[in-house]
């Protein structure tokens, strides 16, 4: 079977990508060491762990030199701001959401490069709606996931014999957005999120698409239903 790596398999929408992948692939779950992630390793057959902090690059590369070819590599793994306005956002909070948002996904990238291009293989970023259209109290996040899309844009260009996709989707009903709705003091409802199976169905569907294509990018919009 090929492998997949998917940062942040621990929780939320990584998890949901690794049930996906899973009858399809021997999967690397990323995320700092957890319990977790530990028992989904055990759930999913053929799956073990890539257990790191992703902005310790020593321990990145460490982690990476045990793989000599990878077929996917999903940079999943997130965080969101604090919704503040730029005039309140303090130099730590941008460093903060640029480093595991935008550089540590451009360092594990370089890392894996070699083992990517022994397979000819696939990269799928998940970026976000914020990283087509920032919206106010969003700056630090939403340059974050533009910045990714710059990573991405640039990648496809530069080693044209692997597969890059962005994904954007809108709010998807996850521990991160009941975080982010309880900042903006609304309801939850999750019904108005898209679900995190949804989501990690759209990533199936562009690993699985046949060699011939290349599914650049894809957008998913809640409707509601
Ligand atoms: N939720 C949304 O509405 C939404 C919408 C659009 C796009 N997205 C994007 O979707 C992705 C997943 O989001 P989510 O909602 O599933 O978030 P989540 O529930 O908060 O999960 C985040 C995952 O990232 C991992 N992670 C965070 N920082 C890390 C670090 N420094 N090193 C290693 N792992 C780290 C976490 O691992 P630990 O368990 O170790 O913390 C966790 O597995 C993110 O890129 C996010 O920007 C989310």
């Amino acid at each position: 079977m090929p492998t997949a790596l998917i940062t942040g398999a621990s929780r939320g929408l990584g998890e949901h990508i690794a049930r996906a992948l899973a009858p399809t692939h021997d999967l690397l779950l990323g995320g700092r060491p957890s319990a977790e992630l530990d028992a989904l390793a055990i759930e999913l057959e053929g799956a073990s762990t890539f257990a790191v902090e992703l902005t310790d690059y020593d321990e990145v590369e460490a982690a990476a030199e045990a793989i000599s070819s990878l077929d996917v590599l999903v940079h999943n793994a997130g965080i969101a701001s604090s919704l503040e306005t730029v005039e309140m956002t303090p130099v730590d909070e941008w460093r903060r959401l640029l480093e595991v948002n935008l550089i540590a996904a451009a360092e594990l990238t370089r890392v894996l490069l070699p083992a990517l291009r022994a397979a000819s293989g696939h990269l799928v970023f998940i970026n976000s709606g914020a990283g087509r259209r920032a919206n106010a109290g969003w700056a630090p996040y939403a340059a974050s996931k533009f910045g990714l899309k710059a990573l991405a844009d640039a990648l496809r260009l530069e080693e044209p014999t692997l597969r890059v996709t962005s994904i954007f989707p809108g709010r998807i009903d996850t521990e991160m957005q009941q975080d982010i709705v309880a900042i903006e003091g609304r309801e939850y409802r999750p019904e108005n999120f898209l679900k995190p199976s949804t989501v990690a169905a759209a990533v199936a569907h562009a690993v699985l698409t046949p060699a011939d294509a290349s599914p650049e990018e894809i957008v998913l919009r809640p409707t509601g239903r």
